[in-house]
């Protein structure tokens, strides 16, 4: 393990979600307040997807998408203190950030190719972490249904509008609220691992609470499953 307390007993932490609720400033700082690995598989999609653009592939055109999955090595840290993302040894960990890439990221991660691909790697990663917190869209679900903890974090759409354009630095509240409802909506309706919240999955819905009071409440959450509770 990278991080933290070396006699943490090995956990694994499904966190699901869609954008705008907590979900990765919670999954890591759980992590680093457990001494636990992290894993932000949105990064891993964002990686492809960057790939994709800066080879000149057609991203209206899945089967092309499909034809190339297999070809970029990414590479994800696993320190919460330092999340790390390299694609063929690039550090991609900014690129991935843009709007471009953002925009595009759910036709990528819609094709069964991609995910299988991407699954793959997850499910390697969390085999070797000795314990971590992995936060995405279907790792409850599909990628880790063995978790031994799910969450599922929800907000209102006009608490998840505002929590972005704040992180996007005073991007237009109302355009940032229909970009992110626009992405959700194909998140959850692709054929493949769509969004979804496991039947076992704990709704902590964060609407009306701080990143504190969260990070408090899923840390809790761990807490008693690891004492058997
Ligand atoms: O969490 P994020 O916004 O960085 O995720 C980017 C995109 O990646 C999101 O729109 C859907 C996709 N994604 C996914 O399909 N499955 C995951 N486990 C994580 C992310």
């Amino acid at each position: 393990m990278e991080n933290g307390a070396p006699t943490a007993k090995p956990v694994v932490v499904a966190i699901d979600g869609p954008s705008g609720t907590g979900k990765s400033s919670t999954s890591r700082a759980v992590a680093a307040h457990l001494g636990l690995s992290y894993l932000d598989t949105g990064a891993q999609y964002r990686a492809i997807t960057w790939w994709m653009v800066a080879n000149g592939i057609d991203l209206t055109d899945p089967t092309a998408i499909a034809a190339v999955a297999g070809k970029p090595e990414i590479v994800s840290g696993t320190d919460p203190s330092a999340p790390a993302i390299s694609v063929d040894g690039v550090d991609v960990a900014a690129p991935i950030r843009t709007q471009e890439v953002t925009s595009k990221v759910s036709a990528v991660s819609a094709v069964p190719e991609v995910r299988t691909r991407i699954t793959e790697l997850q499910r390697t990663i969390a085999a070797g972490a000795g314990g971590i917190v992995v936060e995405g869209r279907d790792i409850g679900t599909t990628v880790l249904p063995d978790a031994d903890l799910k969450i599922f974090l929800t907000a209102s759409p006009e608490a998840r509008a505002a929590r972005r354009s704040g992180e996007l630095k005073g991007a237009d509240v109302n355009a940032t609220r229909e970009a992110l409802i626009r992405r959700d909506a194909a998140d959850s309706s692709r054929k493949t691992s769509p969004l979804a919240k496991a039947g076992d999955a704990v709704e902590v819905d964060t609407t009306e609470l701080t990143l504190a009071q969260v990070i408090e409440c899923v840390v809790t959450l761990v807490e008693e499953k690891r004492a058997g509770k």
